[in-house]
């Protein structure tokens, strides 16, 4: 089959596409024939590697250890393992699991896969996991979220997309947002009641307090943000920050002031996908599609992906069915 592959870490040059084994379900496990996938910033950065050096641990110290690409998916079931239950061949699927930027793609059953919406394109469904799913696990620190005033900074990116929707949504929150010029109508379309345009103005000087920011972008700093969050206020950040010191920033409001600061941790859960469907499905959550590429434009696609200035996600079609 077709897939995406890199040997070593590096710019986006090092991917290409190559000629290599279909893989082999496990038990427990669907394969997939996928019909569309993603490039996430997670997968843009787990190429280099440059910047948090220290997950080479986990990935492979001097080379990947897995040589594979992507993980978001929409395609349909082409084979079960003898354990699978809940999906049958030609159901059609959408999800989350390593390597998904190939024809074929391997995922276990009580991983996060789920059913395809029904009124979603392939191509749709792929951009819908990865954003909706860590905005989800990442806003757990500052739940309940019923009726607080959120500030979504960076929401035109993958997970500012999704957060902005499923505050407004899902968590019944009154949202506000953060973004550049460009994607203020956007922003607003997905449920923000009120939008800082970035390059105008500085929501920090502005006098609004808000319950929880949400850097959804890790571009901002509790240092900076603090100001604008109400007394009792907490701020959730999905970026490590300079020299990784967030950690260390949140350990430390424990114990000083009215005002915390997190990290939001992101997670790929079953249940929360089987969410986003029903949102879906009620018309509630829509995936924010910037661009779209063949998978032979892999090496551009990731270049994009790189210069952080993606609005939503950019899907990589990988049959014609996408
Ligand atoms: N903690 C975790 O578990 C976890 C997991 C995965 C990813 N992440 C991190 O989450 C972050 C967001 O991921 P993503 O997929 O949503 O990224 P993304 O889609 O690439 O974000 C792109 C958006 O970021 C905005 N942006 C870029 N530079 C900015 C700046 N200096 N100030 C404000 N906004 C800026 C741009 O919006 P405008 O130009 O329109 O403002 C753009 O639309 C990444 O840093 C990633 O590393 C964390």
């Amino acid at each position: 089959m077709r897939a995406v592959v890199h040997d070593r870490y590096g710019p986006p040059d090092v991917l290409r596409v190559a000629d290599v084994e279909r893989p082999v379900p496990q038990d427990d496990e669907v394969l997939v024939r996928v019909h569309a996938s993603t490039v996430t910033r997670g997968d843009a950065m787990g190429v280099r590697s440059a910047d948090y050096r220290f997950t080479r641990v986990f990935t492979g110290i001097r080379r990947p250890r897995r040589t594979t690409f992507g993980s978001e998916f929409a395609g349909v079931v082409d084979e079960v393992g003898t354990a699978v239950t809940e999906f049958k061949i030609g159901d059609e699927v959408f999800g989350i699991a390593g390597g998904a930027s190939a024809e074929y793609v391997t995922a276990r059953e009580s991983g996060a896969i789920a059913p395809k919406p029904a009124r979603l394109t392939f191509e749709e469904a792929a951009a819908v996991p990865d954003g909706s799913l860590l905005a989800l696990t990442s806003l757990q620190p500052a739940e309940p979220l019923r009726g607080k005033s959120v500030l979504v900074y960076g929401a035109a990116g993958s997970i500012g997309t999704a957060a902005v929707q499923l505050l407004a949504q899902h968590f019944g929150a009154e949202v506000s947002a953060v973004c550049d010029t460009n994607d203020v109508e956007l922003v607003r379309s997905l449920g923000a009641r009120d939008v800082v345009d970035r390059l105008r103005e500085d929501f920090t000087k502005n006098g609004k307090t808000y319950d929880v920011i949400f850097d959804a972008v890790g571009k901002h700093s509790f240092r900076r943000a603090r100001r604008s969050l109400k007394d009792g206020g907490t701020y959730v950040t999905m970026d490590l920050g300079f020299m990784y010191h967030v950690p260390l920033v949140s350990l430390g409001t424990r114990f000083v002031g009215s005002r915390r600061a997190k990290l939001g941790i992101g997670r790929y859960r079953k249940e929360d996908l089987e969410l986003v469907n029903e949102l879906v499905d009620a018309g509630k959550y829509r995936a924010v599609i910037d661009r779209r590429y063949t998978l032979d434009d892999i090496v551009e696609a990731v270049r994009y992906v790189e210069s952080g200035q993606k609005t939503g996600n950019v899907v990589l079609r990988v049959s014609d069915a996408a």
